[in-house]
């Protein structure tokens, strides 16, 4: 397991509907034969609900190919999930499983972001593909996923910013090494941000919102660089196809208070962003590029990184 998942720890939650009907087998987990000559090389009986962990880890991808079992009530759900910050329910993000309404076994993946989370659908700071649940004839479920890209440092929460600026949530972004603090202010359901991420003299940063989609295109953008006469320069930009012109513009949301700063090889974007017309749920999309060429942020790499740095930020939690 340590393997697997070094430096994350995993926690599972179940609620369980008091299981009355089936005793376990103390069947181990070893001898265990999945359905569909599903195999798995290691696998670890859970000390708690019944549980079984079945994995497969792919050291070259850094992915792991799981399957979580747990004995089960008809009409209750479970969840297995990973915590990269630290031991705790809270901040976790899991693959959860039910039986819906029409008799059918759902699947997908959520964010625990408080101990009483939405359990809405949610995309997770790791990559999870071939989810699915089914139940076998005493209700045990497989959830398979897979690709654990498990991100660098996690340092927000210690950072000190100059000029004794304070926020009182911030997030390490899971790519580019980048990392957004915020103070949200409900009733104005405006942002205060700092947006940080490490970067070289001659690149660019930029942090976006995109109001009406997940991605790139759309997005609406603060981006800051060091002008040719040495100077920082930031301003919102409009990220209207995937060759921007990367001028300045007007966003759809208020933007003030905008500044920048470069130390310690890392830009920082300051603002007071929002409203949003969604609230305090966003899509967010960060990017970085080495290249200034006339002032202007050239095209940035096309690396995995950079094609997944953009996910979902509720402002309310954190
Ligand atoms: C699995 O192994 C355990 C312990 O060796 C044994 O008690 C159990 O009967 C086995 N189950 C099956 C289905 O073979
Ligand atoms: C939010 O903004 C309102 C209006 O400006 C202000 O009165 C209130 O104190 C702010 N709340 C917080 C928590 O800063
Ligand atoms: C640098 O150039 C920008 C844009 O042309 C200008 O606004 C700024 O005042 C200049 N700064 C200095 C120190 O010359």
């Amino acid at each position: 397991m340590t393997m697997v998942l070094s430096s994350t720890s995993i926690i599972f939650i179940s609620i369980i509907l008091i299981s009355l009907f089936f005793t376990s087998s103390a069947q181990t987990c070893s001898n265990h034969t999945f359905t569909s000559k599903r195999v798995f090389t290691s696998c670890q009986d859970l000390p708690y609900l019944n549980a079984h962990l079945h994995w497969t880890y792919f050291k070259s991808s850094k992915q792991a190919k799981i399957a979580f079992r747990v004995q089960h009530t008809p009409n209750g759900w479970t969840a297995w999930a990973i915590n990269l910050n630290r031991r705790a329910m809270v901040g976790s993000q899991a693959l959860l499983a039910f039986r819906d309404s029409k008799g059918r076994m759902s699947a997908y993946t959520t964010l625990i972001t408080g101990y009483n989370p939405s359990m809405q659908p949610r995309k997770l700071q790791f990559r999870v593909s071939k989810l699915s649940a089914d139940s076998g004839l005493i209700l045990f479920f497989h959830i398979l996923a897979s690709n654990f890209n498990i991100s660098p440092a996690r340092t927000c929460s210690n950072h000190k910013f100059t000029a004794k600026r304070v926020y009182s949530s911030c997030q390490d972004l899971p790519h580019l090494s980048a990392h957004l603090h915020w103070t949200y202010n409900s009733s104005t359901g405006q942002a205060q941000i700092a947006y940080r991420a490490r970067q070289g003299p001659s690149g660019w940063v930029a942090w976006a919102i995109n109001p009406n989609q997940i991605g790139m295109v759309g997005s609406e953008a603060l981006v800051a660089f060091h002008n040719s006469n040495g100077s920082m320069a930031v301003y919102p930009t409009m990220i209207t196809s995937y060759s921007p012109s990367m001028l300045p513009g007007d966003l759809s949301f208020q933007v003030s208070g905008l500044t920048a700063e470069y130390s310690n090889n890392e830009i920082t974007i300051y603002s007071v962003v929002g409203p949003f017309a969604g609230g305090s749920l966003v899509n967010q999309v960060w990017q970085a590029g080495s290249l200034v060429l006339d002032d202007i942020p050239q095209m940035h790499s096309v690396s995995q990184q950079n094609l997944q740095s953009t996910g979902e930020l509720d402002f309310l939690s954190g």
